[in-house]
C-alpha cells in the first residue's frame, strides 16, 4: 500500500496510518483527505486488517488542521463542497466496521481534531492539545466538528471551544470525555495495540454490528434500539456465534473466523 501522503505499515492485524507532512505539522491537505479516503476503501475490503490506528509523524502534532494555505482563494461553493467531501472521508472513517483509534501525538487541532473524533475513540500523548481554532481566521468547523464535539462534550463545552477557539490540554480533554486514555507519547502505541490484541480475540462481525449499533445513536433518521435488535438478530445467523455460544458451553476458547 503506497500512498503520497501516509506512511503504512501492518502490524499484528491492525494498520497503521501515519499521516505523513511533518514539516507542516500534518495539516490535512487534499491530497491527504484523497489518501484518507483511498487507505479506507482498503481497510473496509482487506479481512487481514482487523483494526487501524491514525497517528501524526513526529513529536510536535497529530494534525494541525485543514491546510490553510488551500483555503485562500475558495469560492462559497468551493468551500461548502470541499467540507462535504471533508464530511464524508470523516464519515467512512467512523463508520468503519473494523475499530479505528487515534493516537494523538500532539496537536490535534481544527481538521485535527475532527479527525480524532471521527476515530472510535481517542488516546493522547501527555503533550496532545485539542481545539477548534477556526474562528481565528474567520471561518468556522466544516469537517463534522460542530456535531461530533456536541455529541462527545454536550452543547455548553463545545459552545465554548467553537467560540472562543481556546484550545485544551490532554488531562481537561480526559476530563471532557473527549480522550479514553492518556499516555506518555513513547507509549501510544503499545497502549493502542494492547486495546487492540484484546478486540482481535473476538467475533469481528459482532464488533463490526455493535459499531454500527453505537453509530446508531447519533443518527436521527433512524431508531437506535431497533437498529440494535436487527443486528443482534443478524449476529444469530453467524458461525461465530455458534462458535462463541459453543465454546462457552465447553468451557473453552473460542475460535471466531469472522462467518
Ligand atoms: N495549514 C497549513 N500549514 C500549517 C498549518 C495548517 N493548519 N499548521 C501549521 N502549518 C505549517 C506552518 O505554516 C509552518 O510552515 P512553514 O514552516 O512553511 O512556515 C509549519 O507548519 C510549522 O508551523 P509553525 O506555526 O511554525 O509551528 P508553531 O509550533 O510555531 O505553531 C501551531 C504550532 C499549531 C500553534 C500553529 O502552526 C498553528 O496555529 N497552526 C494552525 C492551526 C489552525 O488554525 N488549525 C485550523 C485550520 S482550519
Amino acid at each position: 500500500m503506497s500512498f503520497q501522503t501516509l506512511f503504512t505499515k501492518m502490524e499484528d492485524h491492525t494498520l497503521i496510518i501515519t499521516i505523513n507532512r511533518p514539516e507542516k505539522l500534518n495539516a490535512l491537505n487534499q491530497q491527504v483527505m484523497q489518501d484518507l479516503d483511498a487507505v479506507f476503501d482498503r481497510v473496509y475490503k482487506f479481512p487481514e486488517i482487523k483494526s487501524v490506528v491514525i497517528t501524526g509523524a513526529g513529536l510536535k502534532s497529530f494534525v494541525a488542521g485543514a491546510d490553510i494555505k488551500e483555503f485562500e482563494a475558495l469560492s462559497k461553493s468551493e468551500a461548502t463542497a470541499l467540507a462535504k467531501r471533508g464530511q464524508d472521508v470523516f464519515f467512512k472513517i467512523e463508520n468503519s466496521p473494523k475499530p479505528v483509534i487515534a493516537c494523538v501525538n500532539g496537536f490535534a487541532l481544527g481538521g485535527g481534531c475532527e479527525l480524532a473524533m471521527s476515530c472510535h475513540f481517542i488516546i493522547a500523548s501527555e503533550n496532545a492539545v485539542f481545539g477548534q481554532p477556526e474562528v481565528n481566521l474567520g471561518i468556522m468547523v466544516g469537517y463534522g466538528g460542530s456535531q461530533r464535539l456536541t455529541q462527545k462534550l454536550g452543547k455548553a463545552r463545545a459552545m465554548e471551544l467553537v467560540i472562543t477557539g481556546n484550545n485544551i490540554k490532554a488531562e481537561q480533554a480526559l476530563q471532557y470525555g473527549l480522550v479514553n486514555y492518556i499516555v506518555p507519547q513513547a507509549e501510544l502505541l503499545d497502549k493502542a495495540f494492547s486495546l487492540l490484541a484484546a478486540a482481535h480475540t473476538k467475533a469481528p462481525l459482532a464488533i463490526a454490528n455493535s459499531i454500527k449499533a453505537v453509530n446508531a445513536a447519533w443518527d436521527e433518521s433512524v431508531n437506535g434500539y431497533e437498529v440494535e435488535a436487527n443486528l443482534f438478530g443478524d449476529c444469530f445467523i453467524t458461525s461465530d456465534c455458534k462458535e462463541g455460544i459453543q465454546a462457552f458451553i465447553e468451557k473453552r476458547k473460542p475460535h471466531f473466523t469472522g462467518h
